[in-house]
């Protein structure tokens, strides 16, 4: 695993209107805007530093981040640790006893190959392992 930190997922009940604040105000610029139909989000994403914002907006009401956003209101979602082999890190962490979310990895935002820790496995924090896509 790469001791880095791909980016910060925070979630937004409207994407338009975390924009006005992320990127028209702060002045962090909005890289590009993506929607993952198959998980129900749409995601923008804000380079900033060696680092990465992701704002998480809804798309419908039936998706994780719907429904984290009716639990807990907008805010910090999970961090993302960049990965070099997410399948291998999460059979290790698996086989450490460490409970995940998924065993496997999936098709994330950019083409990434993405993997979830359980907060119950990391204390408390969501954790997104990230492997970029192969150039
Ligand atoms: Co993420």
């Amino acid at each position: 695993m790469t001791r880095q930190i791909d980016h910060i997922g925070i979630a937004v009940n409207d994407l338009e209107q975390a924009l006005e604040f992320w990127d028209r105000q702060l002045g962090i610029r909005c890289a590009h805007i993506e929607e993952l139909p198959e998980r129900g989000v749409r995601v923008a994403m804000l380079p900033v530093g060696d680092t990465r914002i992701e704002l998480l907006a809804p798309l419908g009401d039936k998706s994780e981040i719907a429904a984290a956003l009716a639990k807990r209101g907008p805010g910090l979602h999970h961090l993302c640790l960049r990965s070099d082999d997410v399948d291998a890190d999460l059979t290790s962490l698996a086989a450490a006893g460490v409970r995940l979310i998924d065993e496997r990895g999936r098709p994330g935002a950019g083409g990434c190959r993405v993997g979830f820790v359980h907060p119950k496995g990391s204390g408390g924090v969501l954790l997104e392992l990230s492997q970029p896509e192969p150039r």
